[in-house]
């Protein structure tokens, strides 16, 4: 079954005052609904705060990245297996701030998907092009090769992932990509993941998400939800796009 999920992902924000008043409404003011799941992916420092405040709530939280290694002497790094210990139920692997500003390439992305998948913990990996890229016609071929890379590496257990398609054009830029727009690269991505036996993963967007526009784009038949950057540092905000 298609897993329906909307995830924040805080990136490098929060402290320990604001977040215990965002964690403290999402945990009393969501309610589970009959098919969406409800996500935070906090700064690592913040896991055992988030492990306090939604344990007794229907809210899931999980971390922005892990090393695709267990253990050793990889400073700064946490490992799946850590993250487990606080709780957590999902991975982001591969956001597109990493790829660029950590240099990590697809091979890596998957050994990540990997080492996730192997602690129990969902990966969220995330594909999508620059505006260069859409400008010169290779979006396409640009997200069809980061999730070839994927299914490479994970073979049968690509169907234990969720996919976010996030253009990095949209990315914090309030240019969202039209439901039109994602959905046609959601369809392309769908089909290859069909191809792979994995044509029931959830498939996310994310850019510029906001209470706003979130319905027209969960209208759409192959999206399955949203991983949501700025908007999620509101709890009106994202529980608006949670409920759309
Ligand atoms: P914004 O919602 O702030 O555009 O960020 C999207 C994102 O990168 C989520 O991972």
């Amino acid at each position: 079954m298609r897993e329906k999920l909307v995830v924040g992902n805080w990136k490098m924000n929060g402290g320990l005052a604001t977040n215990a008043e965002l964690l403290a409404r999402l945990a009393s003011e969501w309610t589970p609904g009959d098919a969406r799941k409800l996500v935070v992916c906090v700064p690592a420092p913040y896991l055992a705060q988030a492990q306090a405040a939604l344990s007794a709530s229907a809210v899931m939280w999980g971390v922005q990245d892990v090393s695709e290694h267990a253990a050793g002497a990889y400073t700064g790094e946490i490992a799946a297996g850590m993250a487990v210990e606080f709780g957590c139920r999902y991975a982001i692997v591969g956001h597109s701030e990493r790829r660029r500003l950590h240099g990590e390439t697809d091979g890596v992305v998957g050994a990540k998907a990997l080492a996730a998948l192997g602690r129990g913990l969902t990966p969220i990996a995330c594909v999508g092009e620059t505006l260069d890229e859409r400008e010169r016609g290779a979006t396409d071929a640009v997200v069809t090769r980061q999730l070839d890379a994927l299914i490479e590496a994970l073979g049968a257990r690509m169907r234990g992932c969720v996919v976010a398609y996030e253009p990095v054009w949209a990315i914090g830029t309030g240019r969202t990509a039209s439901p039109e727009q994602a959905q046609a690269v959601h369809a392309v991505l769908r089909s290859r993941l069909a191809g792979a036996g994995a044509g029931d993963v959830g498939l996310l967007y994310g850019g510029s998400v906001k209470g706003s526009n979130a319905a027209a784009l969960f209208a759409m038949s192959d999206i399955d939800g949203a991983l949501v950057g700025g908007a999620s540092l509101d709890a009106d905000e994202f529980l608006t796009i949670a409920r759309a």
